[in-house]
Parts: C-alpha cells; sequence; structure tokens
C-alpha cells in the first residue's frame, strides 16, 4: 500500500486524532445503552494501545448510527467511552462536544499517552456533507491524522476523507492496513484455487462484486435467497420463492460472463423448502432441481439442500484461498441455519487462506463459535463489498501518499 502509516509517524508528545469505526450494535436493557457485540472497538485496540505505548495524546473520532446531523441520546458515543475504558484500563475523557472550544480545552488538558473521544461526528450536519470548516475544526484538534475507519472508509464524509486537507500528515491505522491487505492486496494475486461464496437476499447488491471476482476467481458458489433469481432466469420452478424479477437478464448475463471466462459458476443443486417463513414451519428437502422439478408450489426455498451442502464443501476443502460474503440461507431461523453453519464450518476446517467479507456471514461464523479459525474477519459491511468490487475507497484515497 502506497499510503504512509502509522508506524511511519513519529508520535511521541503528539495530538493524534484517529477516526475509528464504533458504530456497534446497541440494545436498551433497562434503560441503559448494552454494547451487543464489541468487536469493532476491540479491533481498534492495537492502534489505540499503540499509541498510548508510544507516549501520544490519542483523539478518538467516530460516528454512531445515523443521527441525521443533530444530537440525539440513544446515538450518544458516551456508553461507547465508558466500554473502551474496561478495555484500555485507562479512563476515557469524554468531550461532549465534537469540536469547538470545550473540545479544545479537554484536549489541552490531556497528558502523553491520555485517551478521548468525542462525541458523535454525525450529530453535525457538516460531518456528511464533508463541509470544508468543520473538517478544518476536526483537524485543528489534533497534529496528525490517523484513519483506522476501515468501515467507514467508503465515505467521504468530514471526519473520514475532508480532514486530510487540514493536516499535514494522514496515515493509515493497523485495522485499516490489515482490512486493505486482505481484502485488497491478498485478493490481488490469490493462491489458486481460489473458492468465492456468494450468498444474501439480492443479486442487485452484488453484481459488481460478483463482476469484479469473476476476473480472479477459479470457482464461484451462489447461495441465499440471490440463488432464486438464477434458478428462475434458467427456468427452474421456484414456487414461491423470493426473487428479484427485474434482475433476471442479469442473472443470465452473469452465466453467460462466467462461461466465458471459464469460472465454475454453482447454483444449488437442491434446496430446503419451507411451507412458512417461520421456526418450526413444515419443511422439506427438494431433492435434485431440474428443469421441472424445482421449489414445490406455494412453497419458499429457505437454505441449501444436503447435496449442495455436499457439493460446496468439496469445492471449499479443495481450496487455497477462500472469501465468503452472505449467508447461503435464512440462517437468523435456526430451523433454517444448516446450510450456512455448513460453510462456516468446511471453512473453519480448510487449510485455504480464509477470509471472511463482512456483513452477515461474520455474524454467522461468530454464532458458529469459529470466529478465530478464520484467516481474516472484516469489519466493514459497505466498505467491504466496494473494496471487493474493485472502488477507490474516499478514507483511504484521502490519506498521505507514500
Ligand atoms: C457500517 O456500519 O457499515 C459503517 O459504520 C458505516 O455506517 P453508515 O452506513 O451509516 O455510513
Amino acid at each position: 500500500m502506497n499510503k504512509l502509516a502509522l508506524r511511519d509517524l513519529d508520535v511521541r508528545g503528539k495530538r493524534v486524532l484517529v477516526r475509528v469505526d464504533f458504530n456497534v450494535p446497541i440494545e436498551e436493557r433497562d434503560g441503559r445503552i448494552a454494547i451487543t457485540d464489541d468487536t469493532r472497538i476491540r479491533e481498534s485496540l492495537q492502534t489505540i494501545n499503540y499509541l498510548r505505548e508510544h507516549e501520544a495524546k490519542t483523539i478518538l473520532m467516530a460516528h454512531f448510527g445515523r443521527p441525521k446531523g443533530q444530537p440525539v441520546t440513544k446515538y450518544s458515543l458516551r456508553p461507547v467511552a465508558d466500554h473502551l475504558h474496561t478495555l484500555i484500563n485507562h479512563p476515557v475523557i469524554f468531550s461532549h462536544l465534537t469540536v469547538g472550544a470545550d473540545a479544545e480545552k479537554i484536549i489541552a488538558s490531556m497528558n502523553d499517552g491520555d485517551v478521548a473521544l468525542l462525541e458523535n461526528v454525525r450529530f453535525q450536519a457538516e460531518e456528511e456533507a464533508n463541509d470544508p470548516r468543520f473538517a478544518q475544526a476536526l483537524a485543528k484538534l489534533g497534529d496528525i491524522y490517523v484513519n483506522d475507519a476501515f468501515g467507514a472508509a467508503h465515505r467521504a464524509h468530514a471526519s473520514t476523507a475532508g480532514i486530510t486537507k487540514f493536516i499535514s500528515q494522514s496515515a493509515m491505522g493497523f485495522l485499516m492496513e490489515k482490512e486493505l491487505k486482505y481484502l485488497g492486496g491478498e485478493l490481488e494475486k490469490p493462491a489458486k484455487p481460489f473458492v468465492v461464496i456468494m450468498g444474501g437476499s439480492k443479486v442487485s447488491d452484488k453484481i459488481g462484486v460478483i463482476k469484479a471476482l469473476m476476473e480472479k476467481a477459479d470457482t464461484i458458489l451462489i447461495g441465499g435467497a440471490m440463488a432464486n433469481t438464477f434458478w428462475k432466469a434458467q427456468g427452474i420452478p421456484i414456487g414461491a420463492s423470493r426473487i428479484e424479477a427485474n434482475k433476471l437478464d442479469l442473472a443470465r448475463e452473469l452465466l453467460e460472463d462466467a462461461k466465458a471466462k471459464g469460472v465454475k459458476f454453482l447454483l444449488p443443486v437442491d434446496a430446503l423448502e419451507t411451507e412458512e417463513f417461520k421456526a418450526g414451519a413444515r419443511k422439506r428437502n427438494t431433492g435434485r432441481v431440474t428443469d421441472s422439478h424445482g421449489i414445490s408450489e406455494g412453497w419458499q426455498a429457505v437454505d441449501n439442500g444436503h447435496a449442495t451442502i455436499a457439493l460446496y464443501e468439496d469445492e471449499v476443502a479443495n481450496a487455497k484461498t477462500i472469501l465468503w460474503n452472505g449467508p447461503v440461507g435464512v440462517f437468523e431461523i435456526p430451523d433454517f441455519a444448516e446450510g450456512t453453519t455448513a460453510i462456516a464450518e468446511a471453512v473453519a476446517k480448510s487449510h485455504a487462506t480464509t477470509i471472511i467479507g463482512g456483513g452477515d456471514s461474520v455474524t454467522a461464523v461468530k454464532q458458529a463459535g469459529l470466529a478465530d479459525k478464520m484467516t481474516f474477519i472484516s469489519t466493514g459491511g459497505g466498505a467491504s463489498l466496494e473494496l471487493l468490487e474493485g472502488k477507490e475507497l474516499p478514507g483511504v484515497a484521502a490519506l498521505t501518499d507514500k
């Protein structure tokens, strides 16, 4: 990566402004906010601890939810500051104002090695508008800028991109570097066979990614409701399954593309079908699908069937590089989770470089208790997809070139 990295900088005694992605899932319990998954906060610790060890003053900036440019109590970062305190074993100074005289006063009183967190940058409409005055007010709070918020790097906002115009050195944090290495560099020339597992509900969400990966993958395994659209495009009966009716031509085009490029593009060969989309509903395996036999009239496909599970397991077992994005069934309902769990287990067992490309597949891997068996799990959602599509991320492009 030809961008400045945190380890290239002399940070001792400096005020280092770090953009992190603390956009974590929360739940309200007895009137209090509880963080239900703190992975994104934990993944920022390498950068935060490095800065503390190197006696910098660390000033963290983050967004939280989508408060639409005004203060919203439930989107305050205060509970995150308290949680971070327990993780780094050091008080986290919280600034109720994101910029301005009060924030500046708090920062002026910091000692080397201290950590502060500014209130949600999205409490100001200027953040998402990438307003230069707001970017400048943020930049005034530090000497150096570090972007470790990979999950927000696809946003051209004041704290992710605009700020770099007002600060002399802007570098990648350790998490950002790792994400770019695995989702970018590592997949430039992947060890072969390179197997991609693409799930999720809509083909339209994944067109760009599928097209980009078609250039590099040996095998693409399709799953999730997206598979129904491909089935329908090929004339396989899909019963009452969900499809994107306006994407049938596109599905055909992708199948043609794969054939022309010699990519093994596999669709499920059977499915688990259910009469009703809910736990405890009647379900059964369809058996092999053909032009005349698919999902039963009035029933819907909700997971890979057993023949598909075995077929995909074989493909995964032979891979040297695996990228997985999106569940292959409705795994939130345990009755329909077998296919997704089987993928998680097969990927965990493989000796390949295994990359989990963000979003729901990450949840599935965690639910299966297999997160520590993967080479890399991305913290990004939209950002991972855009990077896999080969798009330039504004939060990365804005950093100082080496
Ligand atoms: C995410 O959760 O994917 C990132 O934090 C970005 O959030 P956003 O989609 O609200 O910009």
